[in-house]
């Protein structure tokens, strides 16, 4: 059976951490997060792949080329302008040749597909909706059900008084090609406003599939950092890179940490990662290949990518550093910021307030503070 995965997206909520890198690109442990999405396909046995491009796809392309190395056969389709979530499908409509997957690539979840797939069956559904329950409902679509599971009405955000679920898509679908002769060809369209309001329309039977799976989407840095958490604390499933140095601590090969320096459990350490004499790593913190943190620093609750550099006395909690980047002596980068590749960061800036710096910026020493 086939799988088409919706990598198009621009990612705008996750600027700057995409501007150079399409979202399943980016890393999670150290590995592209797409990566992390063909495996679990793998596990179902899904190795037929369809990914739907638009944004910067040449990144995605030239990573995982057929698809041979990641154990699965890539067909790429791309699209001219942003076709949205269903017209994407309908634009790879040729290549499908019966009951399918569609995921939104930027979801990571333990959902059963296999208990999914034999739900869809027996209902003999033309659409079957992931669901998750949520606490605030408020904040959501939800998608009504009645008690076949059949869904009966879409409500967006509803006010407190009106809510009368707590269901949400949960972003994977299991679809029967035949109802994209509903959808506009090489038009923008939606499965959420477009395509599911419109079998409600003709009747054709669309259901909900609820469940209490692992689920999360890394729309926004607050979320990347939450699945890093997740990961590294177990929460969410994975395996883990590199070798386990001891409880909770993983490291990869060739790194260089002081015998003073300090880390606390959970930690992933790439490839000749180095950290320097009496600085503390405190869990969760994911630091990418080359890294190197020099002495006294502090860095906790944080993902900072590739071959960035982090000087002495520096305080890093609760934010991203993309690749490449250098922060030196004396900064102060918490609160969420985000700081893009390649950044220059000069001494004693401090950065909070889910500040975002944008890839290739210098900030010259003591300029930003709040
Ligand atoms: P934001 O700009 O931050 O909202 O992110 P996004 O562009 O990724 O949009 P969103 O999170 O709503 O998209 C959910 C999934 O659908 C992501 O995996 C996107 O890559 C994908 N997607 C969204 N729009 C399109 C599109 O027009 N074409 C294709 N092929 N994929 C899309």
């Amino acid at each position: 059976m086939k799988a088409v995965i919706l990598v198009g997206g621009e990612g705008t909520r996750l600027r700057p951490l995409t501007v150079n890198a399409p979202k399943p690109m980016i890393p999670v442990l150290n590995r592209p997060f797409l990566e992390h999405v063909l495996d679990y396909l793998r596990r179902y046995g899904i190795n037929d792949v369809i990914l739907s491009m638009g944004y910067r796809s040449e990144v995605i392309t030239n990573h995982f080329g057929d698809g041979r190395d990641f154990g699965v056969n890539l067909l790429y389709v791309h699209e001219e302008t942003p076709l949205g979530t269903a017209g994407a499908v309908k634009n790879a409509e040729q290549h499908l040749d019966g009951t399918c997957f569609v995921f939104n690539g930027d979801i990571l979840t333990s959902l059963d597909l296999g208990a999914m797939l034999e739900f869809h069956r027996q209902k003999k559904s033309m659409v079957t909706i992931s669901l998750v329950p949520v606490e605030d409902p408020t904040a959501y679509g939800l998608v009504e059900l009645d008690d076949d599971r059949r869904v009966q009405r879409f409500i967006e955000k509803p006010t407190w008084d009106r809510v009368t679920t707590n269901l949400v898509n949960a972003g994977t679908y299991i679809v029967e090609p035949e109802v994209f002769r509903y959808v506009p060809p090489k038009l923008y369209y939606m499965f959420e406003h477009g395509l599911f309001p419109v079998l409600l329309q003709t009747g054709d039977p669309m259901y909900g599939y609820p469940s209490n799976c692992y689920w999360i989407d890394i729309g926004t840095p607050q979320k990347y950092l939450g699945l890093h958490r997740d990961l590294l604390t177990g929460r969410a499933e994975t395996v883990m890179p590199g070798k386990r140095l001891k409880e909770g601590v993983w490291v990869d090969a060739e790194c260089d940490i002081d015998p003073t320096a300090h880390l606390v459990s959970p930690v992933v350490l790439g490839k000749g990662v180095a950290i320097g004499p009496h600085s503390t790593i405190t869990g969760p913190v994911v630091m990418g290949d080359g890294c190197r943190v020099g002495r006294d620093s502090v860095v906790e609750d944080a993902v900072i990518w590739r071959e960035t550099r982090v000087g002495n006395s520096v305080t890093m909690k609760t934010c991203v550093v993309g690749e490449g980047s250098q922060i030196d002596d004396h900064c102060w980068i918490t609160g969420g910021a985000i700081i893009g590749d390649h950044c220059l960061v000069g001494a004693n800036n401090k950065m909070e307030h889910a500040i975002r710096i944008w890839p290739g910026k210098s900030i010259g020493p003591g300029t930003i503070t709040f």
